[in-house]
């Protein structure tokens, strides 16, 4: 398979290609990246050389950044390219918009012009909303609550109107919070795993209770891979980790791993809108032959174990950019 992948610069974009390529030493990627503060090309670094990839600079939003990347002819197109965290979209909302809904529909018209045969749309529970008891399965209504969510769940509509308007080959996989190697220190895990390794208190929103099944990124990138390959066009599949814990827990869980005591945790205001929990029912994916395979516990140590050997990685990303954005959301914590 010659496959594009947009947004393969970020985290679970290039652990996605990393997976690809190692699985399926035949196939080729290309990937469409325009390189936003999250998006790193040090991510594939190890890849520079690899005769089956290519990069091209550009963004799903431009027609003609999308064009020069489909006309390398691909037989599928994954999308992971979009704007992803919560709090930024709560601080400004315009640019999810722009590439989470926009950069999708520039996608679905290309796919459309050029008759290729599988688009995968990569979406997020956040989509369905909070959930107090229970699971949200594939026909659940979606009830976004964050300006992130919101789009995602635009781009997810528009992938389901090409597909019942003109039969476009569309797939939606909903994925439950990822972690793993190559995540920026912005969400939950890596920053505070970062944080703790600086020796700086960790940040944790209202009363800590919120809940969040866990997936390690490995395990998403392999569903999201038998989706591409055996999935149904015009459905949906929710991937989830089956490891619901709360963010308090979490914490905690992480200061042991790391022989920190809990007056490290800092309790701060709460997000706006924050959505107490989330929940997948995963049967259908579980019917195509996935499941996690990685333990919560071994998975976390894995990441953690990464990160500290890491640090030529994270420490710059701390010192740049995320600095400001650091000192605009949490003071001097
Ligand atoms: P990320 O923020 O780490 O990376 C996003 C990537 O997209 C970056 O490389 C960035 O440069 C690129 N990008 C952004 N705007 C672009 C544009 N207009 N054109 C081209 N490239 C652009 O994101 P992630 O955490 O790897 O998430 C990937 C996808 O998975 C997203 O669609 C996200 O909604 C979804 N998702 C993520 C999680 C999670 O826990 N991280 C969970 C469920 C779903
Ligand atoms: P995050 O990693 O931002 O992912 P999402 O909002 O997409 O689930 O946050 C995960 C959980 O951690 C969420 O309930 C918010 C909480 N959180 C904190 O308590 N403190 C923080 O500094 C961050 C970034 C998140």
């Amino acid at each position: 398979m010659r496959l594009l992948v947009t947004g393969g610069c970020g985290f679970i974009g290039s652990n996605f290609v990393r997976w690809i390529l190692k699985e399926h030493p035949e196939d080729q990627v290309i990937n469409l990246d325009k390189l936003t503060y999250a998006g790193n090309p040090s991510n594939l670094k190890d890849l520079e050389d690899d005769p089956r990839y290519l990069f091209i600079h550009g963004d799903i939003c431009d027609p003609v950044d999308v064009d020069e990347a489909f006309s390398r002819d691909p037989d599928a197109v994954v999308n992971f390219a979009a704007e992803t965290h919560v709090d930024r979209s709560i601080m400004d909302p315009s640019v999810f918009i722009q590439t989470d809904i926009l950069g999708t529909f520039q996608l679905l018209e290309a796919v459309r012009r050029h008759q290729t045969p599988r688009f995968v749309q990569i979406s997020t529970d956040e989509v369905y909303g909070s959930i107090e008891r229970g699971s949200f399965d594939e026909e659940s209504p979606l009830r976004p609550n964050s300006p992130y969510a919101a789009s995602k769940a635009g781009g997810d509509l528009m992938v389901r109107a090409y597909f019942k308007t003109f039969g476009t080959p569309v797939l939606i996989v909903r994925s439950s919070n990822n972690y793993g190697p190559y995540q920026y220190p912005e969400k939950v895990i890596p920053l505070f795993v970062t944080n703790l390794l600086e020796g700086r208190k960790v940040p944790l929103y209202g009363d800590g209770m919120n809940v969040r099944d866990w997936l390690f990124v490995e395990d998403n990138c392999a569903a999201i891979d038998l989706i591409l390959r055996r999935g149904v066009d015009g459905e949906i599949y929710n991937v989830g980790g089956n490891r619901e814990i709360t963010n308090l827990e979490l914490t905690k869980t992480l200061l042991s791993l790391l022989d920190k005591d809990e007056t490290y945790i800092e309790f701060v205001d709460d997000r706006l809108g924050h959505d107490r929990r989330y929940s997948l029912n995963c049967e259908k994916v579980r019917n195509l032959g996935w499941e996690a395979r990685w333990d919560f516990l071994d998975g976390l140590r894995y990441t953690l174990e990464w990160y500290r050997e890491n640090e030529d990685w994270w420490r710059p990303i701390k010192s740049g950019e995320f600095k400001e954005y650091y000192l605009r959301k949490y003071g001097n914590i």
